[in-house]
């Protein structure tokens, strides 16, 4: 069967059709996904029939596990499960822009996720093209971050005070968030940097996991991510992906944010994940 990539409308994605990833993939074909991998930033392959096995030995092909540090995997896997039950009430998992943990010393290459069960509605994931958004950049403001180095870290999120934290040891989740002191430590970045693959330059992270810029006072650091922010995700960058069932999405946090979405209240959303180094 060939192997046909079909660009999305947006401003990346593709949808990957004529392969069965339930099997081992000959490393001609790896290479070959990963070359349109890097072009398309996210690639959708449908109707693929995987355990979570052949979902760890697809994702093994592409590098190794990067662990994940405030979400325990299900048990005897490297798998770890977002699972949005019908009755749940609790904020929707990353429904803010990020790059997958952006606030580690290597941040990972890519995230894996498997749709298992899809809402009839809503539960997009959303991604931004942060080649597109650099190249498109006004001059003044590029003249603004060029050169800086910014401040990540997971605090706001998974730090005890963070939003899954203490305040929401209470609530019903359907699946498991750790928080952790570890989630203060801080690690910086260049905000624009080159791919370390294609050397195509792009933003890395935004406001959020990024909480400051070295050797800026806070309050100018703040308005500098929050104007950045507001020119990162505007809507001529970004892609909307509509999941279905048995499909697997693979993207690259080196070149694109993402954030998930809600608007399915009533029914179940589950999608297992794994995150390569
Ligand atoms: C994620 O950020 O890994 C979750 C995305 C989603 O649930 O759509």
């Amino acid at each position: 069967m060939p192997l046909t990539i079909t660009p999305s409308n947006g401003a990346c994605g593709a949808t990957v059709t004529g392969i069965d990833l339930s099997q081992p993939l000959a490393q001609a074909q790896v290479n070959e996904l990963r070359q349109h991998w890097l072009q398309h930033h996210v690639l959708a392959f449908p109707d693929q029939q995987l355990s979570d096995a052949q979902l760890e030995r697809f994702s093994l092909q592409f590098g190794d596990f990067a662990g994940d540090p405030y979400i325990p995997p299900m048990e005897g896997t490297q798998v770890i499960e977002i699972r949005r039950r019908a009755d749940e009430r609790t904020p929707i998992f990353a429904e803010a822009w990020h790059t997958d943990w952006s606030f580690g010393a290597t941040p990972p290459a890519a995230t894996i996720l498997y749709g298992i069960t899809i809402p009839p509605h809503g539960g997009n994931t959303d991604f931004i093209n942060q080649h597109l958004a650099l190249a498109h950049m006004p001059d003044g403001l590029r003249k603004r971050v060029e050169g800086k180095r910014a401040l990540h870290s997971a605090q706001r999120a998974y730090a005890p005070d963070g939003l899954y934290g203490e305040a929401d040891k209470g609530q019903e989740r359907g699946f498991r968030i750790v928080a952790s002191d570890s989630a203060y430590e801080v690690q910086a970045h260049p905000l624009i940097r080159p791919h370390p693959e294609t050397g195509e330059p792009a933003i890395f992270g935004c406001f959020g996991y990024i909480i400051g810029i070295e050797g800026m006072a806070d309050a100018e650091a703040e308005a500098l991510l929050l104007e950045l922010y507001q020119w990162q995700t505007r809507e001529t960058f970004q892609y909307h992906h509509v999941w279905q069932a048995n499909m697997l999405v693979m993207w690259d946090n080196r070149s694109v944010l993402h954030k998930a979405n809600g608007g399915y209240e009533g029914y179940e959303r589950l999608l297992h994940r794994t995150v390569v180094a």
